[in-house]
């Protein structure tokens, strides 16, 4: 075998074994929203309630409707707020006590309840 050859090889399997590790974390980062447990993240929810609502539907103009909004788009806020990048004073506290799995499984939980938004009509 000539050094071209098995330095093509050599690379061949460089990249195979690059793909290999870089699967896991490829398909952990495009599925991590469908990662929540919705029947976990209810359970979490009953801290919520009180100002989103039992299902997301906060009645109160203050606390933003949660239900069913984009799960990916709940996770962003939540992290967010537990970094500080997004400011609340009320739910940094909230946030602060939330593990990315708690984060996943309230997201699924939310985002599945149906929003009791509409549009109006002209
Ligand atoms: C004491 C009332 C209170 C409690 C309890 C509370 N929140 Fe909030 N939440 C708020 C308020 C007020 C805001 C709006 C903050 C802002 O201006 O960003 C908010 C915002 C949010 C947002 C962003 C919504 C959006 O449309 O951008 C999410 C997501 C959220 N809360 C999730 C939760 C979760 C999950 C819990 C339970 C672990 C929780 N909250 C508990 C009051 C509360």
């Amino acid at each position: 075998m000539n050094n071209s050859k098995q330095a093509g090889r050599k690379q061949a399997r460089k990249l195979f074994s690059a793909i290999i590790v870089a699967a896991p974390f490829a398909l952990a980062s495009g599925s991590s929203f469908a990662g929540g447990d919705a029947g976990k993240g209810e359970e979490l929810s009953q801290t919520c309630a009180a100002c989103h609502g039992a299902d997301g539907n906060s009645s109160i103009g203050a606390n933003p409707k949660l239900a069913g909004q984009y799960e990916s788009y709940l996770v962003r806020a939540l992290r967010d707020y537990r970094s500080g990048s997004r400011e609340s004073a009320i739910m940094a506290g909230f946030a602060a006590a939330l593990s990315d799995q708690d984060i996943r499984d309230l997201a699924a939980w939310f985002a599945s309840q149906e929003s009791d938004l509409s549009v109006l009509s002209k």
